[in-house]
């Protein structure tokens, strides 16, 4: 048994769909939550400045003494995460692995959706990861910048929303995917508009609850915590600490002001 926390990082709101799920599949768990909202967007950023942000973040949560760090971001798993695990000797986990295994077990016609930032599409992560896993499965990939912006500012499903849906989806709507990937843990909170274009055939993976499923095995037993239920989480920003609990606490459901706290992370 181990009751050290796991550590959660993204650029802003994007990981609590991470959050979301680990606090549903093992609510015993603690959780200390870093969105790095001063640096945002990843996704337009070169490799190097997404490599050397996503090492402050790990520095910051290894200084909660962490058991597990998970990069819940689309962009820093497809891009630092070897990197990461070369450089720091906790356990870390990016989405990109599990949301590929789900897409597989999913797609019935092999043909697979793949939306992400402009990095994770460039990086092309999810294709190899699917070609790895059946190389017959065709996988379409569309880069949506516009996508994190409009979460961050709570359009969740507004008119203006659904416009930029039709605009970066309609070339893979017309493909004919039967399985599309949401790449960016950002997406899913866009969930009820992309779903609603794509139409109810399509099915949808949501890569932080995906990956959420496999951290009970990845801690194994001696890495679980005792308790069963209760699991507190801290919430820390790199800036506005009052729009990140608002948005946030609309997404997770449950009120999270006065709870997050702003940290300057150029000291990691
Ligand atoms: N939520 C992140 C991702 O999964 C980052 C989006 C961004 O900062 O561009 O890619």
């Amino acid at each position: 048994m181990n009751n050290n926390s796991i550590g959660v990082f993204d650029s802003g709101l994007g990981g609590l769909t991470a959050v979301k799920s680990i606090m549903e599949l093992l609510p015993g768990e603690n959780i200390v939550y870093f969105g790095d909202t001063g640096r945002l967007p990843y996704g337009t950023k070169t490799e190097e400045t997404i490599k050397q942000y996503a090492a402050g973040d790990i520095r910051f949560l290894l200084s909660h003494n962490v058991k597990l760090i998970v990069i819940a971001c689309g962009t820093a798993s497809s891009v630092a995460l070897s990197d990461m695990r070369n450089k720091f000797t906790t356990p870390i986990v990016g989405v990109v692995e599990a949301a590929c295994e789900a897409a597989v077990k999913l797609t019935k016609n092999k043909k697979v959706g793949v939306l992400g930032t402009s990095a994770t599409i460039k990086s092309e992560s999810y294709l190899r990861g699917i070609s790895e896993i059946d190389s017959g499965i065709k996988v379409y990939q569309k880069a949506c910048p516009l996508f994190v912006p409009l979460v961050e500012n709570g359009h969740f499903n507004t008119e203006v929303t659904r416009l930029v849906v039709k605009e970066y989806l309609e070339p893979i709507k017309n493909e004919g995917v039967d399985t599309l990937i949401l790449g960016c843990t950002h997406y899913p909170l866009l969930e009820k508009a992309i779903a609603e274009y794509m139409g109810e055939e399509v099915r949808i993976v949501n890569v932080g609850a995906e990956l959420a499923k496999s951290i009970g095995n990845i801690l194994g037993k001696d890495n679980i915590s005792d308790k069963t239920e209760g699991g507190i989480c801290e919430y820390y920003v790199s800036d506005d600490e009052k729009g990140f609990a608002e948005l946030g606490g609309v997404f997770l459901e449950r009120k999270i002001n006065g709870q997050v706290k702003k940290i300057d992370i150029e000291k990691y």
